[in-house]
Formats: structure tokens, C-alpha cells, sequence
């Protein structure tokens, strides 16, 4: 017998008692809904499950890997809305149904594990962080409680530990949350309560005007958190880089005496390591003496470049990131853990980050249950429910060890290497400069345009061709 919710259930004995349908004597009824009868049907649940992931295995594991299937089959969103049976119903579809709808979203999604899929900050697919996020969908843990996840907050403290010791602190604290942009805003925020604890309580009103610097080459998401969180985009000096997109140490000095000058309450400098664009790596050790002269928290966005510290090669990019209080870094990126999976790790060992994102829910965070309460790190964070990301990382380098791990970055800009020595060789591309991390960037110079001289005009038409159809 079927329970499909939409189906009439008869309630007379004609019910076969091997069912876990209760009998009309059992039957608890309220508002005229039957309480302890089966919500689901679970043997035809289970069957889609596996029929779902069979389809998932052939159309995404293997197929979307595979070279001579396409990356994308691209329509316009117009088209697209014709093609997929978008609409929401007050009945539901059958399972043969249900599996064509995957079939379709699979069809026209984006195959970011292909291996010809070159959008930004992808970096191929990884089978052990792939199989981690089946088992966290399938599961469905909240790291808030240790009661509720217990392995998984385990995971994580030794995910946080060992990403602690390759930035060469001794010590510290973090959390995994939603992305680089959330990382930014955890530290914006922190270095303001550090600054001035009273805000937690009294919020913003009789503050002095804080400001806070950061490179001109930074992430959007820093002028997002400064309006978020009240600070206000115009209070972000956005400080001058050299050539080749890094911060002016001196540059920044300057503009903190300056704000100082103006009556400003400078409290943070968040300094880039491998920026978005071009890949730069702002002077760590250079920019910490300013921080320190001005009693300044520096916060390193190592969202992206965070991966080179795995490198015994490459991790020189990033000299003096131990002098930093706070680092945002994101193993989603180059080191291949699926989306999202982000930290950020704090220096203090003073339970500082606690201090300043507790809310102390009694009914969550109770402080008598009956384990050591220090495990439901959940009251760090911003949220509430979390998904437990640390686990796809884990996965990821206990199959590879920290050799793989090392090798995939080595890899990724030996790659690059290769590729900009391939564009030095071919007619029609112009390398914009020489690269230090994965970071490449050149322009394509078409045919019509090889003998224009570079003038506003060829500036024009060049910026042009980004814009062209790529249906075309
Ligand atoms: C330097 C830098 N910081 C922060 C971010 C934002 O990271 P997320 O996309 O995880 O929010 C990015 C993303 O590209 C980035 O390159």
C-alpha cells in the first residue's frame, strides 16, 4: 500500500497489520490529521534515492568529467524557462518525473568539474571532499552542539588546529563559516569589539569615526561588510598599490596618520594575500611593523593565496602571515574542497571570538549537560544551524596527506608557468605581467585589432569582446 500523502488513507480494518499504519484503534487524530501513522512512503523514498544517485554517478561524476562531453549546454534565461518545467503545483510528480527534472537540471547546469570548465577559482573535482558532502547531505548534521555533532566538531577543531600551525602560530581559535566575504566580515567585526568591547551592548552611537585600510586591489567583499556592519563604505581607505597590485607599506603608514589627523578612530588594516584579480601578495611583514607602531589588528585575507602555505615552494608568498591576529582562508578554492568550505582562524587565545559572537541561548548552549560544554563552539558563530564544512577538507587531506596537498599547489602554478610561457609564444595574446601566484592575465588581441596602435580607441574595442555572446 502506498502512503503518498495525497492519496486517501482508509481507516477501517481493511488495513493489513504488517503495515506501520496504525490501526482505528491506535490512531491518534488530531485536527483531523492522524498522528502516528508514516509521513512517507520510505521504501518508494529509498528507491528514488537510489535511482537519483545512479543518474547523479553517470551524469555528473562520470560524464561531466569527461573531456569529450560538453561543459555546458548554454541557453538564455528566456529559453531556458521553456525548457525546464519551473512551475510549483498543489499536487506533486510522480518519481519517473522527479528523475527526468534531475535530468533536465543536470542537462543544462554548468559542469564545474570538467576538465576544460576554466572559470575563476575552480580548481577540478576532488572524489574524497565529494563523497564528505554526500555523507554531510546525507546525514544532515548543525555543528552548534556536540550533542547533535559530535564527530563532526571533532573534525573541525583538528581541520582549525592544523590550518593554525601552518600559518606558525603556536595557538589559536576559528571557525568554519559560509565563504572568504563572511571570513571578512567575522574580522572586521572582531577587530571592532576588540577595539571597543562596549559596542556588543551599546552598539554603534558614541563612537568615535572607525576606519580601517585596506589595498585598492582587495575583495568587493570588504566594502560589503563595512556598510553591513555600520562602518560605512566611506570609512575604507583603499590604499595605493605598486605595479604590481600590492600595498604601499608606506603609503598605508601615511594614510593612518592622516586619519588620525582628521579625528579618525583607525582599528583594522586588512592586508591581501593573493588578491582576485592579479594574484598579489601584499608585504605581510612590512605592513604588521605599521600595524604594530599604531596598536592596529591586521587581518589577511588569504581566502584565495591561504592554499600556498601548504607549499614548502610557494609558502614564502606569504612571509610574515604568522604576525597577523586574524586570516581568512578559503580551501575551497585551490585546494579543491567543495563549495563552501572557509575559515577563520584567530590568533587570541582569550576565547576573544566567543566573547564577541555569543548570544548564550539557555536553550541551546546550557552550561550543566553532561559533557565538557567547550565543544559547542556553535555560540562562535554568526549562525545558528552550520553545516559542517571542515569535514570535506578532512576527508580531502587524510586521502592525500599534506604531500598531496602540497603537490595540487605546486601543480596549480607550475600550470600557470606553463601557460604564460604559452602565450608568450602566441600571436594575438598580451601577458599583463609576470605572474606569482595562479594568476594569469593577458588579453586577447583578434586579428582586426593586431595593428591598431594603443590608443583609446583600441581600449575601447578591446573591453568590447568581453561582452560578445559567448553563445556565438
Ligand atoms: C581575495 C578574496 N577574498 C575573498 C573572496 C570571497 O570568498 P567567497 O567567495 O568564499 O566569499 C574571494 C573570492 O574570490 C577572494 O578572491
Amino acid at each position: 500500500m502506498s502512503c503518498h500523502p495525497d492519496r486517501e488513507r482508509p481507516l477501517d480494518g481493511d488495513i493489513d497489520p504488517q503495515e506501520t499504519v496504525p490501526s482505528r484503534k491506535n490512531t491518534v487524530f488530531v485536527d483531523g490529521v492522524i498522528l502516528n501513522g508514516p509521513t512517507t512512503d520510505a521504501k518508494a523514498g529509498e528507491k528514488f534515492v537510489e535511482e537519483a544517485c545512479r543518474l547523479i554517478m553517470e551524469e555528473v561524476v562520470l560524464k561531466a568529467t569527461d573531456i569529450n562531453e560538453k561543459v555546458c549546454e548554454w541557453r538564455p534565461p528566456e529559453q531556458l524557462k521553456q525548457l525546464l518545467d519551473l512551475e510549483l503545483r498543489d499536487t506533486g510528480e510522480p518519481h519517473h518525473r522527479l528523475l527526468e527534472l534531475c535530468q533536465d537540471v543536470i542537462r543544462y547546469s554548468v559542469k564545474t568539474n570538467h576538465p576544460r570548465f576554466f572559470n575563476q577559482l575552480y580548481a577540478g573535482l576532488d572524489y574524497y571532499s565529494l563523497v564528505a558532502r554526500f555523507m554531510t547531505e546525507a546525514l544532515n548534521p548543525s555543528v552548534y552542539t556536540y550533542e547533535v555533532s559530535p564527530v563532526f566538531l571533532l573534525v573541525e577543531e583538528a581541520v582549525l588546529k592544523k590550518m593554525i600551525e601552518f600559518i606558525g602560530w603556536k595557538e589559536g581559535d576559528g571557525i568554519f563559516n559560509p565563504g572568504g566575504s563572511v571570513s571578512n566580515m567575522y574580522a572586521m567585526n572582531l577587530a571592532r569589539y576588540k577595539y571597543c568591547p562596549d559596542i556588543k551592548e551599546k552598539g554603534l552611537s558614541g563612537l568615535p569615526r572607525l576606519i580601517l585600510f585596506t589595498s585598492a586591489e582587495c575583495h568587493y567583499s570588504m566594502k560589503k561588510a563595512a556598510s553591513f556592519l555600520g562602518i560605512g563604505t566611506e570609512n575604507v581607505c583603499f590604499v595605493e598599490t605598486d605595479g604590481r597590485g600590492k600595498m604601499i607599506p608606506e603609503e598605508l603608514e601615511r594614510q593612518v596618520w592622516q586619519a588620525k589627523k582628521e579625528g579618525a578612530a583607525p582599528f583594522l588594516v586588512c592586508a591581501t594575500s593573493g588578491t582576485t584579480v592579479l594574484g598579489a601578495f601584499d608585504p605581510l611583514d612590512e605592513i604588521a611593523d605599521v600595524c604594530e607602531r599604531h596598536g592596529l589588528w591586521l587581518h589577511v585575507d588569504a581566502s584565495w593565496g591561504g592554499s600556498a602555505l601548504m607549499s614548502r615552494k610557494h609558502r614564502k608568498l606569504l612571509h610574515g602571515i604568522h604576525r597577523a591576529d586574524s586570516v581568512a582562508w578559503n580551501p575551497h578554492k585551490m585546494l579543491m574542497a567543495g563549495i563552501q568550505c572557509c575559515a577563520f582562524l584567530v590568533k587570541d587565545k582569550s576565547d576573544l571570538l566567543k566573547k564577541c559572537y555569543s548570544a548564550k541561548a539557555s536553550y541551546l548552549f546550557q552550561q550543566d549537560k553532561f559533557y565538557d560544554v567547550s565543544y559547542d563552539t556553535g555560540d562562535k558563530s554568526i549562525q545558528c544551524s552550520r553545516r559542517p564544512d571542515a569535514f570535506k577538507f578532512w576527508m580531502t587531506w587524510k586521502a592525500l596527506g599534506t604531500l598531496g596537498l602540497e603537490e595540487k599547489v605546486n601543480r596549480a602554478l607550475a600550470l600557470s608557468r606553463y601557460l604564460v610561457e604559452e602565450i608568450k609564444k602566441r600571436e594575438g595574446f598580451k601577458l599583463l605581467m609576470e605572474p606569482e601566484y595562479a594568476n594569469v592575465c593577458f588579453w586577447y588581441i583578434p586579428p582586426s585589432l593586431r595593428e591598431m596602435e594603443e590608443g583609446p580607441e583600441f581600449w575601447a574595442k578591446l573591453h568590447l569582446i568581453i561582452a560578445t555572446d559567448v553563445s556565438t
